[in-house]
């Protein structure tokens, strides 16, 4: 069974899910990007998503095509028609489609689309061994504050980390980690959970926002700054975070084990109270 896909208004199969090819999502990767859970059928932090969606929206100029109830009954509504329990609902805003010219154009529409994709997102197996990790150089653009669909530098450097027998990697810039290809980077010291403060170097995650905020409520000290990969190294723990992965632990980084290469205690914490919280406030 094929599934239903939205494309701006209406709710179609997949095969019939068509996008112009003058679309400026396509041409010049003109547009945005939200992924958001699904637990138990329902949306795990959808107002979040949908904050940083208007913002990356307002930065780069771009309308609105619905306001925050429709999108929220978009969502569910997809959900719905697609039988989901869990996994996630992909949304894209472009700009929408007019004559190839790098000036926005005034008469774009922009278009709206939205999948799901059913997914273990909670017995994910990485969850209980944890990760490997490289460090690669940070050669993205300036603006990843804003959430645009320019992945491709993320996806060359997940294919050089699987060809390095590793399952991510963690980006760096001037000596210090930005983040992972597609998620946060953390690092515990002690009681402290280290992660890059916020800027334009990185996205602010919605996870992120939610794991400080339960790692302050359990007492734990947070300090947002940078770290080094030799840091990271030695510290007793690392992890990122992410909508689809949550709380992932992260055993390797550039070959050398960290916090003697198995999943470390509050990583673990988190990602239980995580997924607690995000069932119960899930919408
Ligand atoms: N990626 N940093 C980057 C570069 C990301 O692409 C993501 C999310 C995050 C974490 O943000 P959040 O906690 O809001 O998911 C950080 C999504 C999941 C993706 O591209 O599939």
């Amino acid at each position: 069974m094929s599934r239903i896909v939205y494309v701006n208004g209406d709710y179609v199969p997949e095969e019939d899910a068509k996008i112009s090819v003058f679309d400026r999502g396509f041409l010049f990767a003109d547009a945005v990007y939200e992924v958001t859970s699904v637990l138990d059928g329902k949306l795990v932090d959808f107002p979040g998503h949908a904050k940083r969606l208007w913002r990356s929206l307002s930065e780069l100029e771009m309308a609105s095509p619905v306001d925050e109830d429709t999108l929220l009954a978009i969502h569910r509504e997809l959900v719905a028609r697609n039988d989901l329990t869990e996994g996630l609902v992909y949304l894209q805003v472009s700009r929408g489609a007019a004559d190839r010219d790098f000036a926005y154009p005034k008469e774009a529409k922009p278009s709206l689309v939205l999948f799901t994709q059913a997914k273990s997102v909670v017995d994910n197996p990485a969850a209980k061994t944890g990760i490997k990790v490289i460090s690669i150089e940070d050669q993205r653009w300036g603006r990843r504050d804003i959430k645009t669909v320019q992945l491709l530098y993320p996806s060359m450097g997940k294919m050089m980390a699987k060809a390095a027998g590793a399952d991510d990697a963690w980006m760096v810039e001037d000596g210090a980690v930005t983040e992972g290809t597609s998620n946060n980077a953390y690092i515990v010291k002690g009681n402290k959970i280290i992660t890059r403060q916020l800027g334009t170097e990185i996205l602010a995650g919605i996870t992120r926002a939610a794991v400080l905020r339960i790692a302050a409520e359990a007492q734990m000290q947070v300090e947002e700054r940078a770290f080094t990969i030799e840091e990271a190294q030695g510290a007793d723990e690392a992890f990122v975070t992410s909508a689809t992965t949550f709380v992932q632990p992260v055993v390797e980084i550039d070959g050398a084990a960290v916090g003697g290469g198995a999943p470390g205690p509050i990583a673990v914490r988190l990602r239980e109270i995580y997924l607690e919280e995000g069932r119960k406030a899930a919408l």
